[in-house]
């Protein structure tokens, strides 16, 4: 399989996302915004059809909370991914857009009667369920409805995880999935309520994971767990093994589609000889690089203790760095010809101390007003995670 992406490069005076100069794109464009490399993101999911082609047991659940903006659900429905949702909101955005309702999973674990109801009457391919109580409600409601419904069930596997303690969802402490014995509980009432199907195991650990032996550790237990539901008797249609790989936040980015291929090279090793059908939920891998925020610099501030690079992008476009102490590659085109060796904390307008994309930013240049600043890596869980916090404008996307 031949892999080609667009990548993005720096050269004297330009960034080039894909194929786009970014200094000719970005004249007279108010910044912040997203930028997305549609070409990229095009090559992938080419490469990914003919994976989908050549695996017809492995289906791709694109996870529309990494990035929900229409263009990019629809090239996902396009090349024939499906979508893992996590909100009423999030079926009826990916269904409005023309979505196959049966290659839709829902998860979560506080969907509202409102969502459930949606859900059984659009008949999606799986209802997850998180708790022995959600179960209770959908069983009642498929009843009052009187519609068959797919219910998958979430395990809890209890496996330890190397990434961030917020982005960590597979151990015992973990509020998602149910433990063992639930879901042997949950199998047997699914099994007496004859509106209700059990379609598959679902089973998600975490995301921004790059070691792929802690995939390969985890989908052999998740294997092996199918292997006792069948032996037991039960027919899940799919196994459903959550999010995949994560993508690559400094200079090596441009490797994080290398390190996917690797991923999926992994799942279709391993569950080539499977009767089921091998599902995977990829966000950040599909989509992660593919976008970036781009902004000026607005002031240079200098006190006794520090350098201050403020740009007009904040928590508000990208709230990674705020709320993960997530650190994403920044790339600038710089005005200046003068060289400096001084360090600048990279910061934002808004009133928050931790509102930081880089404490310790080196540039060849010194840098001034007006600069373009672009954070990359920022296509998944930027846009999608954007608030209005002191009423800022939401940032605007374009797609090239
Ligand atoms: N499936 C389920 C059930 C999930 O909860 C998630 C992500 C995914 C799939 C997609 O995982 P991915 O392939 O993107 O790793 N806001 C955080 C990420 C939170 C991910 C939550 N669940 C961030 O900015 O890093």
């Amino acid at each position: 399989m031949a892999w080609f992406f667009s990548v993005i490069t720096q050269t004297s005076n330009d960034i080039l996302i894909g194929n786009c100069s970014l200094r000719d794109f970005s004249k007279n464009l108010k910044t912040p915004f997203y930028l997305y490399d549609m070409t990229g993101l095009d090559a992938l999911l080419s490469e990914l059809k003919i994976h989908l082609r050549d695996n017809p047991k492995h289906r791709i659940c694109y996870a529309v909370k990494a990035n929900s903006e229409p263009e990019i659900c629809k090239r996902m429905i396009q090349s024939g991914l499906g979508f893992d949702v996590v909100s009423g909101n999030e079926l009826k955005h990916v269904t409005q857009l023309g979505a196959a309702p049966n290659q839709i999973y829902f998860s979560g674990v506080g969907k509202t009667e409102v969502e459930i109801d949606l859900a059984i009457s659009q008949t999606i391919g799986g209802l997850h369920i998180e708790s022995l109580a959600e179960l209770e409600l959908i069983k009642q409601r498929a009843k009052t409805l009187n519609k068959p419904t797919q219910v998958g069930v979430r395990w809890n596997p209890d496996v330890d995880v190397k990434t961030h303690p917020h982005l960590r969802t597979g151990d015992a402490n973990d509020k998602f999935g149910l433990e063992t014995p639930q879901v042997m509980e949950s199998l047997s009432i699914i099994q007496d309520c004859p509106e209700l199907t059990f379609s598959g195991l679902h089973v998600h650990i975490g995301s921004q994971i790059l070691d792929l032996n802690v995939f390969e550790s985890f989908y052999k237990k998740a294997k092996a767990f199918m292997g006792d539901l069948l032996t037991k008797g039960f027919k899940p249609a799919y196994l459903n093994v959550g999010g995949g790989v994560g993508i690559y936040y400094d200079n090596n980015i441009n490797e994080s589609p290398a390190l996917f291929k690797k991923y999926l090279e992994l799942i279709t090793t391993l569950f080539k000889d499977e009767s089921y059908t091998l599902i995977t939920e990829p966000g950040r891998s599909l989509i992660g690089i593919y976008g970036a925020l781009i902004s000026r610099v607005l002031y240079i501030k200098t006190t006794p203790k520090k350098n201050f690079l403020i740009s007009d992008a904040s928590m508000t476009e990208l709230l990674r760095p705020a709320l993960y102490g997530a650190r994403h590659p920044i790339w600038m085109i710089q005005q200046s010809q003068t060289p400096t060796d001084k360090t600048f904390e990279i910061t934002s307008p808004i009133c928050e101390s931790g509102d930081t994309f880089s404490e310790d930013f080196t540039c060849s240049f010194e840098p001034t007003q007006g600069d373009l600043i672009a954070i990359l890596g920022a296509g998944a869980y930027g846009a999608s995670m954007a608030s209005q916090y002191n009423l800022r404008d939401l940032p605007k996307a374009y797609f090239n």
